[in-house]
């Protein structure tokens, strides 16, 4: 077995992962990288496309943001519709700042060149990935890559892997306590190079389902259908989803609607999930290995960019003063957090969804979410709050 040695094993080579390197690597701390897919698959992804202020911040910081903010689209507030009436969260007149409209897929790519440029190693396709002796001081990963066995002895492995990863299940099932909630439907998304129908995005709940206009660019847009979970992308044309999305956005909003050929559809299932803790030994979970959101409140990418940063700054504490105390209090810090993002993803997903089996009762209490908003300065700044992202504290 042939053997390697860093600092720092990332295991995950998505935004999470790469972040923490580059911000490690910021601070003289080095750091291996593994991911099981290869760097094209990685790189063609679909996923996020919204940054809180403090993601771009952390961006900034950590070096990477000058495509961001080139290419990336500030935005200072966007819809929410019911049933046709309109209501505008103005997210600089309650909070001060913008969120930045730029593609996770871009980020990624960001990422990945700037790390490669650095002399980081990122090890792609690799298979059998396995965290092990993670209680120990001197913690490994395993992987193999074409017919050959490695080790990577380390200080401290970051399990940025993702929701169906490896790292999670390193924690024993006695210590390790999850909370889900799976909802009853998906999301059908498409991309389509044609330019948005509406400047901001527009977070629409229907009778026929929910319906969300977003873009990733002036000339390419992103906009998605709640869809059943018995969906097939196949059981979606083009033509099907125009006619869907324009009857759910009503039409005033449809008559601005440029449709197209889509060059990317994909369904994505709605689910809340923690992992408590995210720290066991040397072992640290972060991003989507820990928890996940619906995408209704565009959080999963934040918060994974939230606990990356806490984790580069418990990790530099730990090794240029000595100090432990935020490595041990990782996972309380970042739980703390994560929880009120999946209140917020949660609630945004409540009032703006139909149900299968929603009671009259129900849907009158979800219009009363959303009338409350529209009448109250402080129900709207509560939104705005939460959507530009809540601050990091340590
Ligand atoms: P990921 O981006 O999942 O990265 C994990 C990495 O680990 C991947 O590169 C994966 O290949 C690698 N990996 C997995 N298993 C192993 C293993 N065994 N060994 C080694 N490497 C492994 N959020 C939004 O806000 N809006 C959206 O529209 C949205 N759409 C989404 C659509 C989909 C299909 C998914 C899955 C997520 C979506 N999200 C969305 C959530 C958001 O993209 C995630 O929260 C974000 O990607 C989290 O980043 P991460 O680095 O923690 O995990
Ligand atoms: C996206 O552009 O993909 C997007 C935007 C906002 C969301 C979810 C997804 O809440």
């Amino acid at each position: 077995m042939k053997s390697k040695k860093t600092q720092v094993c990332i295991i995950g080579s998505g935004p999470a992962g790469l972040l923490l390197s580059q911000l490690l690597h910021n601070e003289g701390i080095s750091s291996i990288i593994i991911d099981r897919q290869s760097r094209e698959r990685i790189e063609a992804r679909v996923r996020a496309g919204v940054l809180e202020w403090g993601s771009v911040e952390a961006l900034d910081e950590a070096g990477i943001g000058a495509r961001m903010h080139k290419e990336g689209i500030p935005h200072a507030g966007f819809d929410l519709a019911f049933n046709g009436d309109k209501h505008r969260i103005d997210i600089k007149g309650h909070t001060g700042k913008d969120v930045m409209i730029y593609g996770q897929t871009e980020l990624t790519i960001d990422l990945i060149a700037k790390r490669l440029e650095q002399g980081c190693e990122i090890i792609f396709s690799a298979d059998d990935v396995q965290p092990i002796d993670v209680k120990s001081s001197s913690p490994k990963v395993r992987y193999s890559r074409g017919g050959e066995s490695y080790e990577i002895e380390c200080d401290h492995i970051a399990g940025c892997d993702g929701f169906h990863g490896v790292a999670r299940s390193a924690i024993p099932d006695a210590v390790m306590k999850t909370f889900e909630r799976v909802y009853p439907f998906g999301w059908l998304g498409l991309l389509v190079e044609k330019p948005p129908v509406s400047e901001e995005l527009i977070y629409a709940n229907h009778e026929r389902g929910f319906a969300l206009s977003s873009m990733r660019s002036e000339t390419r847009s992103r906009y998605y259908i709640q869809c059943s979970l018995n969906d097939k992308v196949e059981d979606w044309s083009d033509q099907r989803f125009w006619d869907e999305f324009s009857l759910r956005m009503g039409p005033e909003i449809a008559s601005n609607l440029k449709t197209g050929a889509s060059f990317e559809k994909s369904i994505a299932p709605l689910r809340s999930f923690v992992a408590e803790p995210m720290r066991y030994g040397n072992l640290y979970l972060a991003g989507d290995a820990a928890h996940i959101v619906p995408p209704t409140g565009a959080k999963g990418l934040n918060l994974a960019i939230a606990d990356v940063r806490i984790l580069s700054r418990a990790l530099v504490e730990h090794y240029k003063k000595n100090n432990n105390d935020y490595l041990e209090r990782y996972s309380e810090i970042c739980l703390k957090r994560v929880w009120k993002v999946e209140r917020f993803s949660w609630f945004m997903s409540m009032m703006l969804h139909q149900f299968p089996d929603m009671s009259a009762f129900e849907k009158r209490m979800q219009r009363a979410e959303f009338d409350h908003i529209v009448g109250s300065e402080t129900a709207s700044r509560s939104v705005a709050e939460n959507y530009v992202g809540l601050p990091l504290e340590m």
